[in-house]
């Protein structure tokens, strides 16, 4: 490529008439100070943290709701007011804020919250280091350290469910009954937030009762309230006139339909500008929102089957393959491109497991038909452009050869 090309669309870009007034507001960072439709849920977060400032416990809080229901952002907001306020009075109640997904695992989130809290500054003793203890020491140098100093301490834990999917609740279960050893001079409360809603019932039935002292439900925003969502944002982030009306109902139609998810929403108007200023628009036309729509498909459907697991792609490819369709044929495809790749076959339930899985993620669709006289079968079928599927299976080295033969 020449640096005619590149020189080009750089200076396109700072050239180019920019309908985004404030990038900042359609980032998944920013948080707007007054989160519209969420009023009851914020003044339960905060009341049950309130006794706090009275020097008492709070109750533990499990917050659940779909993805884009604005768990995160409602939190976070009442935690900075909290935080503000009890500073303005002079209270020390420490909040800490964890994502278990960013942390990853069971020992992050402990040396996160040894980091956040600066035990490893202030007491070298009970130091967490980055690695080399084991998750029970972790833990007990955190809760010395808390009974020592008679701290009040709130651990917020994000995304909750993915640190029990990975190393169980054995932390929680420790956090959850640290209160007895404190003697009611310091103490732990827990918020937990999970948008998996089966969440709980991972839990040790002593885990759960005392994690889910107190529970909110967030429900998934309906169409009318994402175009009021929306309409405050497009205020904020664009130039007068740039979006329309409708634009912003078509943004919302679809990030209602889809499970009522304000980051999809947002995502959608912000990917859809972007397009319209590479295109030298004047306006965020609604075209502009289906065009997002298919890239931010294409994007996370790639992302899901690249970073499946090789029987998931070689399950993926087989269906691709399949003429019927049926689940029958899809397995003997699968179990021959296996011994192609030299990678042993699962089960046959196993992989009707993995199909009902990709069914649920939007990668397949499974329909049963009737064959009149022969009975009723399965019908499976891809949904992804195959295009997507070979591209996204291309990096795995082990599958090069038969991702070819696909078409
Ligand atoms: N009521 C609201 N008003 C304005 N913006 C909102 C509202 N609710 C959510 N949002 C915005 O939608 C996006 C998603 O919200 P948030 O991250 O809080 O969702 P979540 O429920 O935590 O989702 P997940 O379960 O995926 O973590 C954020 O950009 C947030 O600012
Ligand atoms: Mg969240």
């Amino acid at each position: 490529m020449s640096d005619d090309i590149l020189d080009n669309i750089f200076e396109n870009a700072v050239k180019g008439n920019s309908l985004i007034k404030n990038r900042k507001i359609l980032t998944i960072d920013y948080i707007p100070h007054k989160l519209q439709f969420r009023d009851e849920e914020t003044t339960t977060i905060a009341q049950t943290l309130s006794v706090s400032l009275k020097g008492a416990r709070p109750s533990n809080l499990l917050l659940f709701g779909k993805p884009g229901t604005g768990k995160t952002a409602v939190v976070k907001n009442v935690i900075n007011k909290f935080k503000e306020k009890s500073t303005e009075l002079g209270i020390e109640v420490i909040v800490v804020f964890i994502n278990a997904k960013i942390a990853n695992t069971a020992y992050k989130v402990l040396y996160e919250i040894a980091e956040e809290m600066n035990i490893n500054k202030i007491d070298k003793k009970n130091q967490v280091y980055f690695t080399g203890l084991s998750l029970g020491e972790a833990t007990n140098r955190i809760l010395d350290f808390i009974k020592k100093r008679q701290l009040h301490v709130i651990f917020v834990i994000d995304e909750i469910d993915s640190l029990v999917d990975k190393n169980g609740d054995d932390i929680l279960y420790n956090f959850t009954r640290a209160n007895e050893q404190f003697q009611e001079v310091g103490f732990i409360s827990l918020i937990g937030i999970s948008n998996s809603l089966t969440f709980k019932d991972k839990l040790d039935p002593r885990v759960r009762s005392s994690l889910s002292e107190e529970e909110i439900v967030f429900n998934p925003y309906k169409i009318d309230q994402l175009q009021k969502i929306l309409s405050e944002r497009v205020k904020l982030a664009f130039y007068d006139d740039v979006v329309t009306e409708g634009t912003i109902n078509l943004c919302a139609a679809i990030a209602g339909k889809d499970n009522g998810d304000a980051r999809k929403a947002i995502d959608l108007l912000r990917v859809a500008a972007e397009i319209a200023e590479i295109d030298k628009d004047t306006k965020v036309h609604e075209k502009y929102i289906r065009l997002a729509q298919h890239k931010i498909e294409k994007d996370t459907n790639f992302e899901i089957i690249k970073n499946s697991t090789t029987h998931t792609k070689i399950v993926l490819l087989a269906i691709a393959k399949s003429k019927n369709g049926n689940t029958g044929e899809v397995y003997e495809i699968y179990s021959s491109l296996c011994k192609h790749v030299d990678n042993e076959s699962l089960t046959q339930r196993r992989i009707t497991q993995i199909i009902n899985e990709l069914d649920q993620l939007g990668l397949i669709s499974t329909n049963i038909v009737n064959q009149g006289r022969y009975g009723r079968s399965q019908k499976i079928k891809i949904t992804v452009p195959l295009s997507t599927l070979k591209e996204a299976l291309f990096d795995d080295h082990l599958l090069s050869t038969i991702t070819t033969t696909i078409d």
